[in-house]
């Protein structure tokens, strides 16, 4: 079988569903939705500590997914909000928001933001990644607020608690 014929015959596959059925029952292998947030980036073990306080403190030297205004971050930390992941966006010079990915409404993993909000797949409840309302319900299903973490950033290292 040469490319071409391989290539049409996984194309009448994939009309067929016959591909696509194993995304169903292996959901979180698909990287749809999981129930313990690891389908959220598992950050670089060198980037972070969690201190005493439970705090998460990332070394934003190392962590380069936050180096401009505008740009943000979905991963997981062991050891903070039970190793589910956090969206970290940064909002300012030295003004970072965060809010857990697990979904207020029914506990899905919220996606990562685009357009200006972050949405959860499993009913489309919509959050703000703005820094005036972040994390608020603003639009889709009706969920409340995502949960949030205070983040502060001193001397390079930006603090979530
Ligand atoms: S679980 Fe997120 S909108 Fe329902």
């Amino acid at each position: 079988m040469n490319r071409r014929e391989f290539n049409w015959g996984l194309t009448r596959l994939v009309a067929a569903g016959l591909v696509l059925a194993p995304c169903g029952a292996l959901l979180s292998a698909c990287g749809t939705e999981s129930s313990d947030g690891t389908n959220a980036t598992a950050a670089d073990p060198a980037s972070y500590s969690v201190n005493g306080s439970g705090q998460l403190v990332i070394n934003l030297s190392v962590e380069t997914g936050l180096s401009s205004i505008g740009s943000f971050i979905r991963k997981s930390y062991t050891g903070f909000n039970s190793g589910r992941g956090v969206i970290i966006v940064r909002t300012g010079a030295s003004d970072y928001r965060a809010m857990s990915i697990v979904c207020p409404h029914a506990g899905a993993l919220i996606d990562a933001p685009s357009g200006g909000k972050a949405i959860c797949p499993r009913h489309q409840a919509e959050f703000s990644i703005s820094q005036a309302n972040f994390g608020a319900n603003i639009g889709g299903q009706s969920s409340g607020a995502a949960t949030s973490f205070t983040a502060t950033e001193s001397s390079g290292l930006l603090t979530l608690s």
